[in-house]
């Protein structure tokens, strides 16, 4: 059986790699991406590009943005979140890469120095000129009461969440963080991705490379299922929930 062999592997791992997805998140009731009902399929993104050129498509951006955090406030870490703390708590994961904004592995349990943001994290904002970090909390009423995208009272440069926007660089550090971590692993978990998009698509063929075995879990086919040594459709959490077990409270 597959969660048999799924077994094996994640006990004869000392240092694996579990590359994360919207899809790991979305039993936390927050929606993916690609899926019917998907984010992407209600709004198509507002690209870098766009945000900075127009004080529009910024207007716009903070609206999405404050509109989505109020419909999965309070969502919490799941069983999968809570299944792959543990397994980096006993020193399976050394490594948790996700493309994931919401805080969540970190809430699970996930210590800072196992967890790599390669899309960045969106329950904060920062300054695009000097960097300085601005609280959710205190730009909403501003831009509630005037309808202005916030700007950076130090240097009134452009304020934007703390996230990676298409047409925007990755956060350098940060990838080449992840692939170390991928370089040396000996398992790499590619978890509720469709891994269509730079660099999810080239993880875990580095993996492969680096002669680690490849997971793919994954509710729909995904382009690498081919280079898998061993594919799950299943709900993520009925695949991950027996490693959750005797944990969940931290
Ligand atoms: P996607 O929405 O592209 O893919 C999520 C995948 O998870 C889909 O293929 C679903 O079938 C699967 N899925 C959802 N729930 C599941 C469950 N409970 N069990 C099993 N599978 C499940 O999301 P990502 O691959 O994370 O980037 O998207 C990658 C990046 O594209 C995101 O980080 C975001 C987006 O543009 C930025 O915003 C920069
Ligand atoms: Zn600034």
């Amino acid at each position: 059986r597959k969660a048999d062999r799924l077994r094996e592997l994640i006990e004869s791992a000392r240092a694996a790699v579990a590359f994360t997805g919207a899809g790991v998140s979305t039993a936390s009731g927050i929606p993916d991406f690609r899926s019917p009902g998907g984010l992407w399929s209600q709004n198509r993104p507002i690209d870098f590009g766009a945000f900075v050129a127009s004080p529009e498509m910024r207007r716009e951006a903070w609206r999405r943005k404050f509109v989505t955090d109020d419909a999965t406030r309070g969502a919490a870490p799941n069983p999968v979140h809570h299944a792959i703390a543990r397994l980096v708590a006993q020193g399976t994961i050394a490594c948790v890469v996700t493309q994931n904004i919401d805080d969540l592995h970190r809430v699970s349990g996930v210590p800072d120095d196992r967890l790599i943001e390669l899309h960045g994290n969106g329950t904060y904002a920062t300054c695009l000129d000097c960097g300085l970090r601005r609280e959710l909390a205190d730009i909403r009423p501003a831009f509630e009461a005037t309808g202005r995208a916030p700007r950076c009272p130090a240097c009134d440069g452009l304020v934007k969440s703390a996230t990676v926007s298409f047409g925007q660089a990755m956060p350098q550090e940060a990838m080449r963080a992840a692939e170390r971590a991928t370089a040396g692993c000996d398992l790499f978990l590619a978890l509720g991705s469709s891994l269509v998009v730079y660099p999810a698509a080239l993880l875990p063929r580095m993996a492969k490379r680096a002669g680690a075995p490849l997971v793919i879990a994954n509710r729909e086919p995904t382009d690498l299922d081919a280079y898998a040594d061993l594919v799950l459709r299943d709900d993520l959490v009925e695949i991950f929930a027996p490693y959750a077990e005797a944990q969940t409270v931290r």
